[in-house]
């Protein structure tokens, strides 16, 4: 069984793929990690990161097992991960592991920007989440100014729209809902409402296809 999750940056996909995993007690993959730790690793070597060979050799040596997720969750490196992430090598380096991924037993979720497009069409159940722009800075504000007081909402809005629009615009797998998908705007609800709303639209999918 699997489980997709798409959306954009800070749409609260995160939370709610892992509060969907533990529901079902699937295994969890946040694929955003792996275009993260590519760009981390290139970093720590030195590395351009408008060297798409040296990214896409990253990738194919990438090691799922062992992302060290506190480091590589800060504002640069996500940033980074979409610059790299627009490369066609590096995507396809990152294909096969995420494939194999998502056969565990009993069941895999992963969440990402292209699960229900391009990693697992098949997946019995897709999500899109998303919210807007500005509640979804507003969310990513509320974290980050605990490390950086002096951070403001509107340079992490401008982030946010830089994202998307890469993100969304690039030529291979970019940003987009799947025909399949269900929609979840998470703008004017709390996380609880939120992962009622998701269950609720999985269950639907999953009736469905059953
Ligand atoms: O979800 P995130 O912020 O951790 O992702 C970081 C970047 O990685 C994102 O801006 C684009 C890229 N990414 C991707 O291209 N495909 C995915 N399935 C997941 C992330």
């Amino acid at each position: 069984m699997i489980i997709a999750i798409d959306g954009p940056t800070a749409s609260g996909k995160g939370t709610l793929a892992k509060r969907v995993a533990a529901h079902y007690g699937f295994h969890l993959l946040d694929t955003g990690l792996l275009y993260r730790a590519v760009a981390q690793t290139m970093r720590d070597a030195g590395q351009s990161l408008h060297n798409e060979n040296a990214a896409t050799l990253v990738a194919q040596k990438l090691d799922f097992e062992a992302l060290d997720e506190r480091r590589l969750r800060t504002r640069e490196i996500g940033d980074a991960a979409s610059v790299i992430s627009v490369y066609p090598g590096v995507r396809q380096a990152l294909f096969e592991g995420q494939r194999l991924f998502a056969q565990k037993q009993p069941g895999a979720v992963l969440d990402g920007r292209d699960i229900g497009t391009v990693i697992c069409p098949e997946a019995e159940a897709k999500l899109f989440v998303t919210a807007t722009p500005e509640i979804r800075a507003h969310r990513r504000w509320l974290e980050l100014v605990k490390q950086d007081p002096a951070l403001s909402e509107e340079s992490v809005l401008e982030d946010i729209r830089r994202r998307d629009e890469r993100d969304s615009n690039r030529s291979h797998a970019p940003l987009k809902i799947a025909d399949d998908a269900r929609l979840l705007d998470t703008s004017g609800m709390d996380i609880e409402t939120a992962s009622r709303e998701a269950l609720r639209l999985i269950e639907a999918s999953l009736s469905r296809k059953g």
